[in-house]
């Protein structure tokens, strides 16, 4: 499987490659979002969200766990781990039902929910570049993030 680094200079770059990645996904996908505290993850999410035509505020879902996104052609479910602390909240409702094979789930703090989580089909992993940018680490898990990988990556560099 791939693994592919972007540079992104700025947030409006992050949101891009949100964009980017909305264009690829499909309903039963998952994608994790790593990457310390600031790094752009839910930037990149927001950018998903808009490229699916979501006007409104893309709230993080911090204290909530996890915001839905009904969309007509499939349901997006964005999550946030980060104050994951008990693990009877996975059994709580909306949680292990969200990964669904006609949902998409983007999911911030992978790593506070560890072996619950199904295998992501794309990795994302954020962090802080030299340049006040950031640098974006791909890496595809299954056939389908590597479709989502080679066109991201081919987006990104204007093939
Ligand atoms: N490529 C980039 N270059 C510079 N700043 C960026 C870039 N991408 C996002 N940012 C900025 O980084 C800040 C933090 O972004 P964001 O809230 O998306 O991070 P996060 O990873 O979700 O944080 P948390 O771990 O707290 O959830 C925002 O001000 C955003 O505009
Ligand atoms: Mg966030």
């Amino acid at each position: 499987m791939s693994t592919a680094t972007l540079h992104l200079p700025d947030a409006p770059a992050t949101e891009s490659i949100g964009a980017r990645l909305a264009s690829t996904l499909h309903p039963g996908m998952i994608v994790t979002l790593s990457g310390e505290l600031g790094t752009g993850k839910t930037t990149l999410v927001r950018g998903a969200l808009r490229a699916f035509g979501w006007q409104g505020r893309v709230k993080s879902p911090t204290y909530t766990l996890v915001e839905h996104y009904p969309f007509s052609s499939l349901y997006f479910y964005h999550f946030d781990f980060y104050r994951f602390a008990d693990p009877s909240e996975w059994e709580t409702a909306g949680l292990a039902d969200a990964f669904r094979k006609d949902s998409v789930c983007l999911v911030e703090w992978p790593e506070r929910v560890g072996s619950r989580l199904p295998v992501p089909d794309l990795a994302l992993e954020l962090s802080y570049a030299a340049d006040g940018g950031r640098d974006l680490v791909l890496r595809a898990r299954t056939d389908d993030g590597e479709q989502c990988l080679t066109a991201i990556v081919e987006g990104a560099r204007g093939a």
